[in-house]
């Protein structure tokens, strides 16, 4: 067990070696442990975390702001269209002068090319730990609960098992390509064969791709990139479909719908997901596109664990929190 994780900033997935992933593992179950029986645990009495937010939320900010008044201290929202950062304080100053009010920054901006560099730079300023909520690169805390979610479903040996990562329509907006980059920089180091697949347009980021292949090689396990999804199903053990933007493609969001309007087949059904296994779980960091991304018949069906897949958010957030500003 690694311990010595105070002031560590948590911004990309690869930050923590794989054993201090497994120490936030073993924490945030005995945490989940303590919050089933009631057994207070306030490890971060009087402490008080800023979540500053550049993008919508639902389970980030209910999950973070939640965990920080189960572990005794207070979690600040805010909207950074209601600062001065658009007048001028820049990545340094709030850095620098956060880093001086606060006990932890955590920061979610996924606007593609700004969001890692502004994390980064308020990383550098500041002298409390800076959390990635999701940027346009790596959603890390995420991707800790869909291990941590995988886990339970399937046991701490995961070798051999066979992840499916798909790419899937959705009409709402084009989302962060930053949840399938996180998968596949994780979770080779926990054993699982990844199969990648997507359409020629909606690429990851040729530099996470490395990455993620030098993981797999490191840790032995399959990286296989396709670009059909019935093929990619068939006999996974885990199936995480959902949709993200054609970013390497085009940055034109109005371009980029129209490339996304072509693959409207690319939604997880029941047809589908009866190719992967019969004891197959069905993943997504929610929110979804019901019945356009995958059908109601799905996500409310037997395969699905997205609601654990969220609730443990907040038990690998309050143990990365417990372990980095105590
Ligand atoms: N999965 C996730 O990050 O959800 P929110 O966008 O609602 O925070």
């Amino acid at each position: 067990m690694k311990t010595d994780l105070r002031c560590r900033d948590l911004i990309s997935d690869l930050d923590f070696s794989k054993e201090e992933v497994e120490t936030i593992l073993d924490v945030a179950f005995d945490l989940k442990r303590k919050r089933a029986l009631g057994e207070p645990h306030p490890y971060l009495r009087d402490k008080v975390l800023a979540m500053l937010f550049f993008f919508s939320s639902t389970r980030t900010r209910g999950s973070f702001e939640a965990g920080m008044a189960q572990l005794g201290g207070h979690a600040a929202f805010i909207e950074s269209r209601t600062t001065q950062i658009s007048h001028g304080d820049t990545e340094k100053e709030m850095g620098e002068i956060f880093g001086r009010y606060f006990d932890g920054i955590a920061i979610r901006h996924v606007d593609w090319g700004i969001g890692n560099r502004y994390l980064n730079l308020v990383a550098e300023a500041s002298r409390v730990p800076v959390l990635n909520m999701q940027c346009d690169f790596y959603h890390p805390h995420q991707c800790l609960a869909d291990l941590m979610t995988i886990i339970e479903k399937k046991g701490r040996d995961l070798r051999g098992r066979r992840m499916v990562v798909s790419w899937a329509y959705a009409s709402s907006y084009l989302k962060p390509i930053s949840v399938p980059q996180s998968l596949i920089l994780q979770m080779p180091r926990f054993g699982l064969d990844i199969v990648l697949t997507h359409p020629d347009e909606f690429k990851l980021m040729p530099e996470i791709m490395d990455q993620a292949r030098e993981q797999a090689r490191k840790y032995s396990t399959g990286f296989e990139v396709m670009d059909d999804m019935e093929a990619a199903f068939k006999d996974a053990d885990i199936v995480y479909a959902k949709s993200w933007g054609p970013l390497l493609t085009t940055a034109d969001p109005e371009k980029g719908k129209r490339i996304q309007d072509q693959y409207t087949d690319w939604i997880t059904d029941e047809r589908k997901i009866a190719l992967a296994k019969q004891d197959a779980i069905y993943m997504h960091p929610l929110p979804a596109d019901r019945n356009i991304e995958v059908t109601d018949g799905v996500i409310d069906g037997p395969h699905s664990v997205v609601f654990d897949e969220a609730e443990n958010r907040m038990h690998v957030q309050k143990a990365v929190m417990a372990l980095t500003m105590s």
